[in-house]
């Protein structure tokens, strides 16, 4: 099986390719997954159809590519949980495979993955690359865009970039969920997500690229007053977001969507809530706080 990575996205050529002639479940050599490492370095996102893998063989694929996260952003309490602390479970399920009630706090607080973000920017180190199988997918809706946050930092006009360039953003979940009038934290919540500091501009060190690093996670900008904060926030936010920048990907099951949080920011699109949408995902952490790495 020779390996293959074609750009699929008709607006731009070096964002999304899909990769074939692999079977992740049965492992890859060190050289494959530096190709994909290469690969996702030019493209940001990369699309595997047809991996049928369980959680083991997509954890272990993942570790190639970094230290493991655990899924501490997830809302469950400990015993309700239906994966492993090695698995986000980005599904609409409960443990025992029965579909959340509507005002169920963990579906209330997963709609957060509506909102355009990036992994784990609410964690002092955030997310490197997130891994997102597709097990079971409802009958429609349920895409996942992505916005390109390399070609938005490249289109923004020079006074605006120079601005962007020193400053500091806070980052919460507390922040996102805010948005949506979710704020029933409970005291532990609140502590394990106090804010974090990252970069609003970010050099991508496999590519020498500047992006513009934002999330729903942040809420506002070191220095800055917070209602000043926010606006420029949105305003970048729907300037990263127009659809030249952004890709919808419509799922099949089995797909395997790789992305590289530090170049794209993405979104889940709404679907019928009452179909089972069972999405498991591995994240990668990035090596050190935005703060912490050369610009
Ligand atoms: C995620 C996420 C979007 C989706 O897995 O991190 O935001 O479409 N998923 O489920
Ligand atoms: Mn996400």
């Amino acid at each position: 099986m020779a390996l293959s990575i074609r750009p699929i996205n008709p607006k731009r050529d070096d964002f999304v390719a899909e990769v074939t002639g692999l079977d992740i479940a049965a492992g890859v050599s060190k050289a494959v997954a530096e190709e994909i490492e290469d690969a996702i370095n030019r493209y940001a996102v990369l699309v595997f159809p047809e991996q049928r893998v369980n959680d083991d063989q997509q954890y272990v694929f993942s570790t190639h590519f970094g230290p493991m996260e655990t899924a501490t952003g997830d809302i469950a309490a400990q015993g309700d949980r239906r994966l492993s602390m090695d698995i986000n479970d980005i599904s609409n399920l409960d443990k025992n495979g029965q579909v959340l009630q509507r005002d169920d706090r963990r579906r209330l607080f997963g709609l957060g993955n509506m909102l355009w973000h990036t992994d784990s920017s609410f964690k002092a180190t955030p997310a490197k690359f997130s891994l997102l199988s597709a097990r079971t997918i409802p009958g429609e809706g349920g895409n996942t865009e992505f916005a390109d946050m390399r070609a938005a930092w490249d289109d923004l006009d020079p006074k605006t970039q120079a601005d962007l360039m020193p400053l500091v953003a806070e980052h919460s979940q507390l922040y996102s969920r805010g948005l949506l009038g979710f704020d029933q934290f409970t005291d532990e919540e609140r502590a394990k997500w106090a804010p974090v500091p990252q970069r609003m501009v970010r050099r991508h060190p496999g590519s020498g690229r500047l992006s513009v690093f934002l999330a729903s996670h942040a809420g506002t900008i070191q220095g800055w007053p917070i209602p000043e904060a926010r606006m420029f926030i949105r305003d970048l936010t729907e300037h990263a977001t127009q659809r030249e920048y952004t890709y919808a990907h419509r799922w099949r099951q089995y797909d395997l969507v790789m992305w590289d949080n530090r170049a794209v920011m993405h979104r889940a699109r709404r679907y019928d809530h009452t179909q089972p949408r069972d999405m498991h995902r591995t994240t990668v952490a990035d090596c050190a706080p935005t703060l912490e790495q050369p610009l």
